[in-house]
Formats: structure tokens, sequence, C-alpha cells
């Protein structure tokens, strides 16, 4: 008779895993303060913390020893202005981020590329009024980006959903002489409420609308395919999906259908929503981010940005 429970029992059971959660997969965001001098948590991601140009180092060293393979870096500028010029400042916060952490780390370093954190109006284009400028906005991202690769930036990961963002920027960082930096591109990137606690992360809330006129509908499945192809034929060299959790069946989909390397983005709100539940003793955090993570691996992700890769990887060091 056929018993499946037989594969299940234990060694059995993980001998025929069929997905395999590992560390070289993980990408930590990290946060950089140019404001503060010591870190300062996170209220709304418990556990989390802005990191200080000074604290930067020892965070990024622990993380290297630890074996986390890869961080996302984010900026928070002291200053902010109507255009976002510090995102391409060669000494803003987060090309001096970039240059501390490739002086003293063998970490990858990947950037998150877009003005939000650096416009006073907090969105990710250029305004005129209330409409997000698109055609203007991209000489600005192609400077972001060259900036960041002159640092050292070692992925470029535009992130402001700008239609054409990803040739204007292939077009810049190659006439730059930057050609062989990868962009990582958030190519299905909806309009989230799960971004919630990233906004008090990064300072990134808006001070008019919302994103809905940039980013995706929840309600949309076959134009992620869409957005991921164009960004594909403009030049990225890996896609994102983000959220995760919410998005498995477009994270499925858009690996089978294109093949090339794919990452998915556990976002803040993921997070907050099990380390809260953990807090008040509803959830077992660990059992809890495993699961979410092997879940997403399953679904069809190369790479997952996630704030628990240095628990992931704590774990990992302890086992
Ligand atoms: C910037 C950006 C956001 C996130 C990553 N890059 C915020 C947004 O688009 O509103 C969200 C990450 C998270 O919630 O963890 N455009």
């Amino acid at each position: 008779m056929r018993r499946m429970r037989r594969l299940r029992a234990p060694k059995i059971r993980e001998m025929v895993a069929e997905t395999d959660l590992s560390l070289k997969d993980l990408i930590q965001p990290v946060f950089v303060d140019e404001r503060i001098a010591v870190p300062r948590k996170i209220d709304a991601m418990p556990g989390q913390f802005r990191q200080s140009l000074e604290s930067l180092p020892a965070e990024a060293g622990l993380l290297e020893d630890l074996g986390v393979p890869a961080v996302l870096l984010f900026g928070l500028p002291s200053q902010k202005d109507e255009v976002g010029s510090g995102a391409y400042d060669t000494q803003g916060i987060i090309q001096k981020a970039v240059r501390l952490i490739k002086e003293t780390t063998n970490l990858l370093v990947i950037t998150d590329l877009c003005l939000c954190e650096y416009t006073s109006h907090g969105h990710c284009g250029l305004i005129k009024g209330e409409k997000v400028l698109n055609d203007e906005t991209l000489p600005i991202l192609g400077e972001v980006a060259t900036s960041h690769a002159e640092a050292g930036a070692d992925i470029v990961a535009p992130s402001g959903m700008m239609d054409h963002m990803v040739s204007a920027i292939r077009s810049a960082l190659d006439v730059e002489g930057y050609t062989d930096t990868p962009i990582l591109s958030y190519a299905a990137k909806y309009a989230s409420t799960f971004y919630g606690p990233f906004r008090e992360a990064a300072e990134s809330g808006f001070s008019f609308g919302d994103r809905k006129g940039y980013q995706m509908n929840p309600a949309n499945f076959a134009e992620a395919v869409w957005e991921v192809q164009l960004d594909i034929e403009e030049g990225a060299d890996m896609v994102m999906v983000k959220p995760a959790l919410p998005y498995l069946d477009v994270l499925r989909a858009v690996k089978d259908m294109f093949g090339v390397p794919t990452a998915a983005y556990q976002v803040s709100g993921e997070y907050s929503m099990i380390a809260a539940a953990a807090e008040k003793g509803w959830l077992d955090e660990r059992a809890a981010f495993l699961e979410a993570l092997t879940c997403i691996k399953r679904a069809g992700a190369d790479m997952i940005i996630t704030y628990w890769a240095k628990d992931f990887a704590k774990l990992k060091s302890e086992s």
C-alpha cells in the first residue's frame, strides 16, 4: 500500500527535502544614517537598527564573519531637497558607506537606487505639482548609478519603478566605463502596504499622495510578467519580485517563464508581522522565519533579501 508517511520519518524527511535554504542566497538590508553616531533601533521593526558611519565597519565585519555574503544598502542623508541631489553626491551617505564596507570587508555590496530617501517630498522621481515625472527623472537615476559604481558598489538595484529606468542606468554605466556592473531591477514591485515599517526605517514617507502611480497594483499578475520582460529587454541582469510572501504566484511564474536570476524581497511588513507576534509570545520567531524563507525559496527565488539574514547566519554558526 502507498504510504506517504514513510518518507516523513526523521532523517528521511531531510533526505527527501526538495528545497534547501542556504546562507549564500541571502542578502541583508542595512540602513546607514548620516545624522547619528551610534546605532539606533527601528521601533516598527523590533530587532533591527540603523547604523551610523562609525558603527558600520563593525556591523559589516560581523556580517562577514557570520558568513552573510551580501548587503543591500539604504542611506538616510542629513539633508533632503526637491531633486534628491544627495542620492548622487560623490560624498553622500551611500557613497561613503559603500567605500567603508569595501575597504574593510569582502562583502558583496548592492545599493538600492532610488530618490525617495533623498527628496524632500519623498517620491521616487522629480515632481511637478503633484505629478511624479518619468523621463525627467531618468538622467538623475543614471547619475546616481555611476556615483554608486564609482564608490565601489558591486551591483546596483533600481527600485523607483520609473519606465525605462533600466536602459537609462545601463547606458549611463556603460558610458562611464562601468560595463561590468550588473543591474538587479526591482522589476515587479507592487504598491504594497507591507512597506509601512520601512518608511520609519528609511524615513522615506511621502508628503502627498501615494506610490500607486508608479508601483504596481496588487491585483495584477500578467502585468508583472510584462514588467519583468521589459526590464530584461532593457538590460536587467537580475530581476526582483517584491514583496515576497503575498506574491509567490508571481515569483514562481517569473522564474519559470524567464529563467533569469530572480530575487524576492521579504519586506519590512513581512518582518514586522512575525517579529511583533513573536514579541507577544504568539509565534515562534525562528520557526516562522525559517518556514517563510523556505517557502520563498521553494516558489523560485534564487536570492532572498531578508532582515533575518544575520539571524539565519547566527543559527548556522551555532549548529
Ligand atoms: C525605495 C524602497 C522601498 C523599499 C525598498 N526600496 C520603499 C517604497 O518603495 O516605498 C521597501 C522595503 C521594505 O519594506 O522592506 N523605493
